[in-house]
């Protein structure tokens, strides 16, 4: 049974960066904690409050940030964050190695139903100069040091990238640690099974519209197979599914904002996610290519997400292209 600390050393990630993901699961583990208390914790309902999205923040993602922000400004390592809660970027240590882009509590519709959801961090090395701005978050994903996402769901589960591979991690309650799980995560280049918020059919672009209507044509249809749907609404949950058994999940843009981009955050959803499933041999796009090559312009940019087995992502973009 091989720890997370343990396995970062071995793995010669540099001590800085290992420390930094230790205070990113020790975080994770203080709001799993709380997840578990459920009710008797106070993390129900809304904080009736708005964030920079325009979106009513429930409680628990107020104080899901604010403890993340807590561990990570006091851990040193962090020279500034960028949060899906904070309008702008957060200044940390000015030694720090490392800027952090965060989504603290990913589903937050599923909080209230005692349903999964998770914590999103992207992780990039800290600019050389001594004053850090936003413009410093503002690079392609492919840049990223280090990716990762906390499911809490029945068992709380760390998964990361460092750059060599995927790795799944499960907390063990009994020792307060997480466990190396999984060494090598690999997604199957095919796959039966898509997600997708299939409300927002009738306000998806028309290649969208098509692709959809092949795969629920089933064996009768052009894709001669059946497809099986699932949709969690927590995207940490549904990229889980994908690392685990394979699948492809999208977002895509829709006319209910058309000037929306999409729903999912560039910085802090799609690029982590991204890396992660292309570390684990899928494929993660965009509208313009793959997502870890879009150069940011904002830091709650949003970006359609197209993402999961690469044959399954090929046959989508397929239809785009035609
Ligand atoms: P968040 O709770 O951080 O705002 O993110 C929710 C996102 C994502 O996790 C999920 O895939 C998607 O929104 C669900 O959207 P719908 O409610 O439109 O299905
Ligand atoms: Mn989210
Ligand atoms: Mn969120």
């Amino acid at each position: 049974m091989q720890r997370l600390s343990s396995q970062l050393q071995q793995s010669s990630t540099p001590p800085e960066l290992a420390s930094l993901i230790d205070v990113i699961a020790v975080a994770c583990k203080d709001i799993a904690f709380r997840l578990q208390q459920g009710a008797m914790s106070g993390i129900l309902g809304s904080a009736g409050e708005e964030n920079v999205q325009g979106e009513t923040q429930k409680k628990l993602d107020v104080i899901s940030n604010d403890l993340l922000k807590d561990y990570l400004l006091s851990s040193g390592t962090v020279r500034a964050l960028a949060s899906e809660e904070e309008e702008s970027i957060v200044a940390g240590n000015d030694k720090g190695g490392y800027l952090v882009a965060f989504d603290p509590l990913d589903g937050s519709s599923n909080i209230d139903i005692n349903s999964m959801v998770g914590t999103i961090f992207s992780i990039f090395d800290a600019p050389a100069t001594d004053v850090v701005s936003e413009q410093d978050f503002l690079q392609p994903g492919r840049n990223q040091a280090a990716a990762g996402y906390v499911l809490y769901g029945p068992s709380v589960m760390l998964v990361l990238s460092t750059g060599k591979g995927v790795q799944m991690y499960t907390l063990d309650q009994r020792i307060g640690e997480f466990v190396l799980t999984v060494e090598k995560v690999a997604i199957a280049r095919d796959t039966k099974e898509f997600a997708i918020n299939m409300s927002n059919q009738r306000f998806w672009a028309e290649p969208m519209q098509s692709y959809i209507a092949d795969l629920l044509a089933g064996s009768d249809g052009p894709r001669q197979k059946n497809f099986n749907m699932r949709w969690v609404a927590a995207m940490v949950a549904d990229v889980h599914r994908i690392l685990c058994r394979g699948g492809l999940f999208t977002y895509p843009w829709d006319n209910r904002e058309p000037d929306k981009a999409g729903k999912l955050r560039l910085m802090y959803e799609a690029n982590p996610m991204g890396m992660l499933v292309e570390q684990a041999g899928g494929s993660a796009y965009t509208d313009t290519g793959p997502i870890l090559d879009v150069q940011p312009e904002q830091i709650h940019q949003r970006v359609p997400v197209i993402l999961g087995a690469a044959n399954e992502v090929a046959a989508c973009l397929g239809y785009h292209t035609e």
